[in-house]
């Protein structure tokens, strides 16, 4: 049984380190937040994804699953130690790498044999060099260590299916015998494998992540045009998916992209381009037309309701995305700051994610349901979607709504099934 080290237990270490557990290794994940090792001791999942509390229940239950806020007693029992700690956007569109860095000296000074050293966490390319240095700092030119960058692409909301049945494994290495304890530890997932050099696998992960942040910027200027002349993004979006050379998937109009990977991760490439020497500015307007989202959706508000102040509008879903409680740069939650900004009240309802909202906003109601969040609404705001919401009882919803107003930010309804029911319904792109 190999012993792995997982440093940062959220969405990417816990759900790697689950899931390297329940293939029968023994797994020590460490985290310098006490609060949420002490829940994990207990069992409890700090955030929400689907299935995760149940593999990581039954990894502790066998013993192969455990937690420490001694980042040193990971270090010293395992051989492979995987960096996941977060990496923000600073204020100039960089990664912020103090988290980064601080474990790679705190692995520095545990370590006393040799180790390999995993970053997991989306690092712009040349971090493993920057580790590298970093540990030779402290532990000498002779230390003996392997670095390897192992990227990670799983989705929130479907981060165990993603961790176990991943489309490829990228390992980037610098020496026979750490491809071959990645390759051994791998193994079981019967995965497509790529091997390169350390530089190369950091670029994939940024590269993967603005290009799928490009199809949906694409896709949003595209809806632009269908809508001045009287064509359909959802078929457009159709027929150009079932060419196989462009692929369905990321081709939604909407309000943009979101989350805590896509900006920064966007950012961060913008930001090593240009400290490379290239203006990469094809990134910059996938990042300009994102931005334009936002405002589009609010002015399509405008439009239908004229004034905001004063009025109050529902909006449905708060997370970034469906099937997670995560509301790191969420649309929705920037959506609600302009509104309020522009004098609406709001009245929300999300299915996971309203605890961690209400931290977030001020003076929002919080519903209990979709159709408490309608209730007297001059407007209701599809921003999330839940599966949830494409199932709601409509003429209640009409009911409740003080106006019959739906503006559907992702595209998520039948526009003629709504226009039929009565609704004055606005989404993205269908000009039809
Ligand atoms: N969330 C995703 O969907 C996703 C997918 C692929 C890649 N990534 C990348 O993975 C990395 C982690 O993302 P996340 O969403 O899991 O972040 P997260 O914020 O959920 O988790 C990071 C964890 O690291 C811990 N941590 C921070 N500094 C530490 C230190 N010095 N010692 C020990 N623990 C420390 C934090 O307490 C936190 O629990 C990021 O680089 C992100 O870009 C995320």
């Amino acid at each position: 049984m190999r012993t792995i080290g997982v440093i940062g237990t959220g969405y990417v270490g816990l759900v790697t380190a689950a899931c390297l557990a329940d293939l029968g290794n023994r797994v020590i994940c460490a985290d310098n937040n006490r609060q949420k090792i002490a829940k994990l001791k207990k069992n409890i999942v700090p955030f929400y994804e689907p299935g995760l509390d149940a593999v990581v229940r039954k990894n502790t239950k066998a013993k192969r699953l455990l937690f420490t806020a001694s980042l040193e007693e990971a270090t010293e029992a395992a051989e492979i130690i995987f960096i996941c700690v977060g990496t923000p956007s600073l204020a100039d569109g960089s990664a912020d790498l103090s988290a980064v860095e601080n474990v790679a000296s705190e692995i520095a000074h545990a370590m006393k044999e040799y180790k390999i050293i995993v970053e997991k966490s989306t690092v712009p390319a040349e971090t493993g060099l920057k580790i590298r240095r970093t540990i030779q700092m402290i532990k000498g030119q002779n230390a003996h260590f392997d670095v390897v960058s192992n990227p990670e692409f799983l989705r929130e909301g479907q981060a165990l299916e993603d961790a176990m049945h991943p489309d490829r494994i990228v390992i980037g290495v610098e020496s026979k015998r750490a491809e071959e304890a990645m390759r051994a530890l791998y193994k079981p997932l019967k995965a497509p494998v790529i091997v390169c050099n350390i530089e190369t696998a950091e670029i994939i992960k940024h590269a993967s992540n603005s290009f799928l942040a490009t199809k949906i910027s694409f896709i949003n200027a595209v809806a632009q045009l269908c809508e001045r002349v009287g064509a359909d993004v959802q078929k457009v979006a159709e027929a150009m998916g079932l060419d196989k050379r462009i692929g369905r998937a990321f081709l939604n109009a909407g309000a943009g992209y979101g989350g805590s990977c896509f900006p920064k991760d966007v950012d961060a490439f913008i930001y090593l381009a240009q400290q490379k020497g290239y203006d990469f500015e094809m990134l910059k307007a996938v990042r300009k037309v994102n931005e334009e989202q936002k405002k589009l959706l609010f002015k399509k508000i405008e439009d239908a309701i004229w004034i905001i102040k004063g009025k109050t509008i529902g909006v449905l879903g708060i997370s970034f995305k469906p099937d997670t409680d995560d509301i790191r740069n969420s649309i929705p939650i920037e959506m609600v700051r302009m509104l309020q900004q522009a004098g609406a009240k709001i009245r929300a309802y999300d299915p996971k994610a309203m605890p961690k909202a209400k931290a977030e906003l001020k003076s929002v109601v919080f519903c209990k349901n979709a159709y408490d969040a309608a209730k007297g609404s001059h407007c209701l705001l599809l921003m999330t979607e839940w599966n949830e919401f494409l199932t709601l009882d409509w003429q209640r919803i009409k009911k409740a709504l003080h106006q019959p107003v739906i503006i559907d930010g992702r595209n998520m309804l039948d526009a003629e099934k709504m226009n039929g029911l009565g609704f004055i319904y606005q989404c993205i792109g269908r000009g039809v």
